[in-house]
């Protein structure tokens, strides 16, 4: 329910490590070559992505009301995502969004994402368990990564493991690869 939180970068991330279709209601889509888009005025995820294996979906925000395709998504999805910035206006965002997702009964993680100081991620997550309790959050520093597969594409991404020189990128890829490991063992546990 909030923009620019970081849901296309993760999703198309996640999607690429997990090797996932991707799938999204954005009007302007990320640099991956076989997304799929669904028109803006559909009110339910068309039924043949809902039985896809394999689907990472990236449904952007709507600042007053869910998105009726979200809710749907919720209701047949593995798990759910939400990602967060660590200020007020975002956390209370997460937190309203957690409430109307909790009806799907789905497993539900929190990534802490785009900060820089670890204190910020501390009390951004105390904040989040004190009304929540335990949940699972997960962490994403900021980074250079997004925007590098941003602008490279999504061949940069899956060449970054080999590549020389950018032994930071890399280590920072083994990091985002290990939350989103961690998410997918959630909705298997899940099932
Ligand atoms: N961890 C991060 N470190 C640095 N930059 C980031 C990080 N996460 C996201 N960004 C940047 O913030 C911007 C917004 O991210 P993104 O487009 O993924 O958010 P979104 O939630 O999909 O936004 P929208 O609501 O517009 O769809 C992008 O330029 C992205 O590269
Ligand atoms: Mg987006």
């Amino acid at each position: 329910m909030k923009g620019g939180v970081g849901k296309s970068s993760i999703s198309v991330n996640l999607s690429v490590h997990t090797g996932s279709q991707y799938i999204t209601n954005d009007i302007t889509p990320p640099s991956i070559e076989d997304f799929i888009q669904i028109p803006p005025n559909k009110k339910k995820i068309p039924a043949d992505l809902t039985k896809l294996e394999n689907a990472v979906f990236d449904l952007g925000a709507l600042s007053t009301l869910l998105d009726p395709k979200v809710a749907h998504a919720a209701s047949f999805c593995d798990v759910i995502i939400i990602p967060t910035r660590t200020d007020s206006r975002s956390i209370a965002a997460t937190l309203k969004t957690y409430e109307l997702l909790q009806d799907a009964g789905k497993p539900i993680v929190i990534i802490i994402n785009h900060f820089r100081d670890q204190k910020k991620f501390e009390a951004t997550r105390d904040q989040l368990w004190s009304t929540l309790g335990r949940v699972p959050v997960a962490s994403i520093r900021e980074t250079t990564l997004f925007d590098r597969i941003s602008n490279a594409g999504i061949v940069f991404a899956l060449n970054i493991q080999n590549a020389k020189g950018l032994h930071m990128l890399q280590k920072t890829v083994q990091k985002h690869n290990a939350v989103y490991d961690r998410i997918t063992a959630i909705g298997e546990h899940g099932k």
